[in-house]
């Protein structure tokens, strides 16, 4: 699917930050570009020196005004990030949490086996950071908002090979219905956007993964794979204000697969 040319600009005058951009296949590129087509302003955040320069062009593209490197494990990167956003912008009105990790021997193994250390780091990254976001994104909301994660339905059945971080993902949803009821009353929303599975580079970390997109093609009521306009465009959606009872949701983005035995 591709964004029409968004002739309505439905989200004009938005401003919003985006992490999780890695290259053009990420989800958050998805999210990004179709924010941008609805007429929203983004930032984007790289994760390091070594990925900037895969992240740069497609900031361009976006006509990112702001563009800073964010490592959530590093103290401190977090709120430079938002810190700069209360000088550039004074205001936030979304959030685009699209990141996730886990430790090689930690993702690969059985749950029951997982090293302290390597859970941690996966709750850490993968869930923590999005509560941090929702924290510091709060007083940037002063006229309400809407905030996003991506979770994948490992965290609802057990799906082979996803591991540790379908654990870490049922947390990260339980998170979003616990932020929806806190920060509702300030007019912020919270989702958390299921995706079906998608060829990116985090996904290469799970073993068998073209497995599981076989699996997903022929079991989807849709009978084909999303893709990361699919994702962007359901998102942006809940951030208009078409959408603005509507909190505390997982919406799956997986072609029914999620409904299917
Ligand atoms: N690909 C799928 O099939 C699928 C399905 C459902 C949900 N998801 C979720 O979507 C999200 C995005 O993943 P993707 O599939 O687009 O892959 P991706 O590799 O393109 O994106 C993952 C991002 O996480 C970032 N990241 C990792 N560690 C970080 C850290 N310490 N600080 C800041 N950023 C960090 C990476 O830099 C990268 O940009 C993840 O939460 C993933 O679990 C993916």
């Amino acid at each position: 699917m591709s964004i029409p040319a968004a002739k309505a600009k439905l989200l004009d005058g938005r401003k919003g930050l985006v992490v999780g951009i890695a290259n053009d296949r990420s989800i958050a590129w998805g999210c990004a570009r179709a924010f941008r087509a609805f007429g929203a302003e983004v930032a984007v955040t790289y994760l390091n020196d070594k990925a900037r320069p895969h992240v740069e062009p497609l900031a361009r593209e976006l006509e990112a005004s702001i563009f800073l490197p964010l490592d959530v494990a590093i103290p401190g990167q977090m709120e430079a990030v938002f810190e700069e956003i209360e000088r550039i912008w004074g205001e936030l009105d979304f959030v685009v949490h699209s990141i996730a990790f886990s430790p090689k021997d930690t993702l690969g193994g059985r749950v029951v086996d997982a090293p302290r250390e390597g859970f941690l780091k996966t709750m850490d990254i993968s869930c923590w950071s999005f509560i941090r976001m929702a924290h510091l994104a709060e007083p940037l909301m002063k006229n309400g908002g809407t905030l996003f994660t991506m979770t994948y339905h490992g965290s609802q059945v057990v799906v082979e090979n996803y591991n540790i971080m379908g654990v870490a993902k049922a947390a990260l949803e339980s998170a979003v219905r616990y932020l929806a009821a806190e920060l509702g009353p300030k007019g912020i929303r919270v989702h958390a956007i299921s995706p079906g599975a998608l060829a990116t580079r985090a996904a290469s970390g799970i073993p068998e993964f073209d497995a599981l997109l076989e699996k997903t093609k022929v079991k989807a009521p849709a009978r084909e794979l999303i893709d990361i306009d699919d994702v962007g465009a359901a998102t942006a959606f809940l951030a208009h204000d078409a959408a603005r009872l509507i909190t505390g949701q997982v919406l799956y983005v997986d072609g029914g697969y999620h409904i299917i035995d």
